[in-house]
């Protein structure tokens, strides 16, 4: 499956789940998180992040390790979210910025 990392953190720009053909994606206040229950692994959200935020599990960063279980059980408690909404008006500002997992809001 494919996961989304820390840069997704306060950017949460959603343009990947517009295209996402089996609604893996879930919504929290400030971070996206896939369901790897339901990724088919088709690869399409990685280009449209404008943050470069997903990574198929495999190619992983080694620092981002964590994020695979968050994705998995963040998802779980989330609700699916299949259309793009407006970023946060700062999201530019965090886009880049390292280690916003102290700010991940569940
Ligand atoms: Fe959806 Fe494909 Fe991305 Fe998996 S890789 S979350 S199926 S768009
Ligand atoms: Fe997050 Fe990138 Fe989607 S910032 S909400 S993974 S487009």
């Amino acid at each position: 499956a494919f996961v989304v990392t820390d840069n997704c953190i306060k950017c949460k720009y959603t343009d990947c789940v517009a295209v996402c053909p089996v609604d893996a994606f879930h919504q929290g206040p400030n971070f996206l998180a896939i369901n790897p229950n339901v990724c088919i692994d088709c690869e399409l959200c990685v280009p449209e992040c404008p943050a470069e935020a997903i990574f198929q599990e495999d190619a992983l960063p080694a620092d981002q390790q964590p994020f695979l279980k968050l994705n998995e059980e963040l998802s779980e408690i989330w609700p699916v979210i299949t259309e793009v909404i407006p970023a946060p008006e700062d999201a530019d500002n965090f886009n880049g910025i390292a280690n916003k997992l102290p700010q991940l809001i569940v």
